[in-house]
């Protein structure tokens, strides 16, 4: 029979990778914690709507790349391409928010896009965010960005810059919309056949292209800052000098728009010469619009959101695969299948009592491969049971880090033998 394979683009975590999957998601949690933020966990798909809606539809991932299908009730599902409109969704739903407070939020959890697959792009890829909802003013922005930088920071990841900039206000976006139309209008033959369909769609992500003839098109474009109203300046403004205030470096780069429609004011993406072409490993912003699209109330809110593969293959450039860990303390071998009763005993005692890992053989397999799988598992104590032992209720343990002695104990003392 044919053996089937994983689907393309999807990977499996193998418990050789899991340590360095544990710690980005430890130092998440820890983070997000020491930022006052709360896990919110939502289901994996969705109804289209909150996706089409929340993340647009003349967006490449809505047009592209979800992954949506008709359920047996012919209701329109996918499977979610990011977190964002989902929390929101999720945040009017089970009203989370109060009048005057801050919500904040974060998440870790796969998600769904129909991309390309290479290095660091995957079909279904994990993300941690941070969402932080109902305040308008700078400072919020600027704490979003803190709490990216304390997770990339304690992770020891140094070499990476942070893009930032403005889309401004729903006003000084649209403005801006029509002076980009205006200029790639004058253009139109020689850009790209992407970018000529994006000047219909979604002319901001033309300045996204990385065609070489397009390049050179968007070096002349009207520049995004030049075109901000007051509230829109102010607005940044104040965004950048509270980066300042706590030290954050940052670079503008007006060409960031980003591949989401939600986004109005601050825009910014994480990006590491580590990872090739995929050097994007987060990015975020202000969605000021995004709970009246999706139903709910005016309510301003900014987040982010890190990719995790990203991270974890940043991370082995730079000190190497983190190497999995033997977690098992004990081995109990027995020396004959009629003492397999009190190696199930034993075993049962210890973990119950000792809180100690401990494993014994289910194959039934000789003295000799059994003590050759406890050196190979590296535990600390090999518990043996042969006729002796079993005759006294006792046990010889014996130590496999240290002097490899051994000494034979009643069972009941095991506890004071194991520490
Ligand atoms: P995004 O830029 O689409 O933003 O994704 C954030 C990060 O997820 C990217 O920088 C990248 O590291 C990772 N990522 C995206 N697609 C893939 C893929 N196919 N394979 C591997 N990694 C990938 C968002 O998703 C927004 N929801 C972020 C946000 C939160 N904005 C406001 N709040």
């Amino acid at each position: 029979m044919l053996l089937l394979q994983s689907v393309r683009g999807t990977k499996d975590i193998l418990p050789n990778d899991i340590q360095g999957w544990y710690k980005v998601e430890q130092a998440a949690r820890k983070i997000s914690e020491i930022y006052g933020y709360k896990e919110l966990r939502t289901p994996i798909f969705e109804k289209t709507e909150v996706f089409s809606r929340g993340v647009g539809d003349g967006t490449d991932i809505v047009n592209k790349e979800m992954y949506t299908f008709n359920d047996k009730g012919s209701e329109s599902i996918t499977l979610r391409p990011e977190q964002t409109a989902a929390l929101v969704r999720s945040v009017i739903q089970n009203n989370l928010i109060n009048d005057h407070s801050v919500t904040r939020l974060f998440y870790i959890g796969s998600y769904f896009r129909y991309e390309r697959p290479q290095k660091g792009r995957l079909r279904e890829f994990h993300q941690f965010g941070a969402e932080c909802i109902n305040s308008q003013f700078p400072e919020s922005d600027a704490e979003v960005i803190a709490l990216a930088i304390s997770f990339i920071n304690s992770l020891g990841i140094k070499n990476y810059r942070l893009l930032l900039n403005s889309l401004g206000n729903e006003h000084s976006r649209a403005n801006y919309k029509k002076e980009l139309i205006n200029f790639f209008n004058e253009y139109k033959e020689e850009l790209s056949t992407e970018s000529k369909e994006r000047l219909e769609s979604n002319p901001l992500r033309i300045l996204d292209s990385k065609n070489p003839i397009d390049v050179e098109i968007i070096k002349n474009a009207p520049n995004i800052l030049n075109s901000l109203d007051e509230e829109s300046i102010v607005h940044f403004e104040k965004v950048k000098q509270f980066l300042d205030t706590v030290n954050i470096k940052y670079e503008i780069s007006p060409n960031l728009v980003r591949g989401l429609d939600y986004y109005s004011h601050t825009v910014f993406e994480f990006q590491s010469t580590e990872l090739g072409s995929q050097d994007a490993f987060g990015g975020g912003g202000r969605y000021n619009s995004l709970f009246r699209e999706l139903g709910g109330k005016d309510t301003p809110a900014v987040g982010f959101a890190m990719g995790m593969e990203r991270i974890l293959l940043i991370l082995e450039q730079i000190s190497g695969k983190i190497d999995a860990i033997s977690n098992i303390d004990a081995m109990i071998i027995s020396t004959s299948e009629k003492y397999l009763a009190s190696a199930a005993k034993v075993a049962n005692l210890i973990r119950n009592e000792s809180n100690i890992s401990c494993i014994y053989d289910l194959n039934r397999r000789s003295l000799k491969s059994q003590l050759r799988e406890a050196n190979k598992l590296a535990v600390k104590w090999a518990i043996i049971i042969g006729e002796e032992e079993f005759r006294n209720e006792s046990i010889t343990v014996k130590f496999m880090q240290e002097d490899r002695e051994q000494v034979t104990v009643k069972i009941s003392d095991i506890k004071k033998l194991l520490k």
